[in-house]
């Protein structure tokens, strides 16, 4: 396994262009993507009021929060359209095999 990827999940339980939500023990959720093949994984909550954003939706690379529909760009986090003010955390993906590991710990640029 790389080091400092956690596994999230395997590619073939993210449709194409849809999300799940990943849960894990020690780390809030993840919303992992899959956008024409290629995936994503930002927070999982609404940075808002903590909605889940797996019951949110897609639109080409933006996810629309199910509550109060503010946008997110979902390669950057950027919070797009109000009432979210503040971007979703944004974890660097990588594919090994059939799984979907993402770095939960990214160093700042
Ligand atoms: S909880 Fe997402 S916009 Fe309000």
């Amino acid at each position: 396994m790389s080091q400092g990827f956690t596994p999230l999940c395997k590619t073939s339980e993210v449709a194409e262009n849809t999300l799940i939500q990943v849960d894990l023990p020690d780390h809030p959720p993840i919303a992992v993507y899959n956008l024409g093949g290629e995936y994503f994984a930002t927070s999982g909550y609404c940075t808002h009021a903590d909605a889940a954003l797996c019951d949110g939706y897609l639109e080409d690379d933006k996810i629309e929060c199910p509550w109060h529909a503010a946008k997110f760009d979902i390669r950057s986090g950027k919070a797009l359209t109000f009432p979210a003010t503040v971007d979703l955390d944004v974890y660097p993906v990588k594919i090994e095999g059939d799984q979907v590991l993402a770095d939960l710990n990214p160093t700042s640029p």
